[in-house]
């Protein structure tokens, strides 16, 4: 099964125009010039204030553009949200739903993700709907059960290998460092490629991307998106250094 990696790049709450602008072209002018997009595809999520700027310094690289969040609902009376239909509009092809920030940060339930992906697909956008573990749930042995009822109840049905990504990020390995074994994230990712097949059936689960998150550095990135069930990464703080990125991509594309 031939899965094409995704490395995306997830820039958070950072970045002025300045230098948004000037990370975005870096890694432009990497992944083109070293046609790191022959084997992997590319995807860079910065904050929506620097969507449109760093649209366009993407234009032309291969690399694909990507919201952090979307509402579901197209339109209306939802004071500082943004629509799927207004990131479609500005260029974007992806947007990532349901992170663990956003989870805790905003109180986002899977079911309200479940519903933004379906708003998402609807609008021309593919989801990168992410799923993962806290340390005491962990710590508890519940890391497979966590991780499958979040994929039952945040992945609708309507998802396909087209228009869906999967990311696993434990929370406790988000900014810390501290990363699972990889035996750990194989096992979690056959855990979830199973609860996918469960859903929507063996073949599109064969296809959809799971990619691992989670303190990705350019020195361990090879160990994991070398397992058999990890198709990308989605990168945090190495996103936000060009040379990092592009790092990350040369050592597994
Ligand atoms: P870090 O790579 O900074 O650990 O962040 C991972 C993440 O949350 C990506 O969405």
């Amino acid at each position: 099964m031939l899965r094409k990696k995704l490395i995306a790049g997830n820039w958070k709450m950072n970045g002025l125009v300045r230098e948004g602008t000037e990370l975005a072209a870096a890694v432009a002018a990497g992944v083109k010039s070293e046609s790191l997009n022959d084997k992997c595809d590319f995807l860079v999520c910065p904050p929506f204030t620097l969507l449109s700027i760093v649209g366009e310094a993407l234009k032309g690289s291969g690399v694909a553009l990507g919201a952090q969040d979307a509402h579901f609902a197209e339109k209306g009376a939802h004071t500082g949200d943004v629509s799927p239909v207004m990131l479609k509009d500005i260029g974007c092809s992806y947007v990532i739903l349901g992170h663990s920030e956003r989870r805790a940060d905003h109180g986002e339930t899977s079911a309200l993700v479940a519903k933004k992906a379906a708003a998402a697909y609807k609008s021309g956008l593919k989801a990168v709907i992410c799923i993962g573990e806290t340390l005491a749930e962990r710590e508890a042995g519940k890391t497979l059960d966590v991780c499958v009822a979040q994929i039952e109840e945040s992945v609708p049905a309507e998802a396909d290998a087209d228009n869906t990504v999967v990311a696993y990020e434990p929370v406790w390995a988000i900014g810390t460092g501290k990363t699972p074994t990889p035996a750990d994230v194989e096992e979690v990712h056959a855990a979830v490629r199973n609860a996918l097949a469960q859903k929507l059936g063996q073949d599109i689960a064969d296809k959809i991307r799971i990619l691992y998150g989670g303190s990705v550095k350019p020195g361990n990135a090879k160990d994991f998106l070398s397992l058999a069930d990890v198709d990308g990464a989605l990168i945090g703080g190495a996103s936000l250094k060009a040379e990092d990125f592009l790092n990350i991509a040369r050592a597994v594309c």
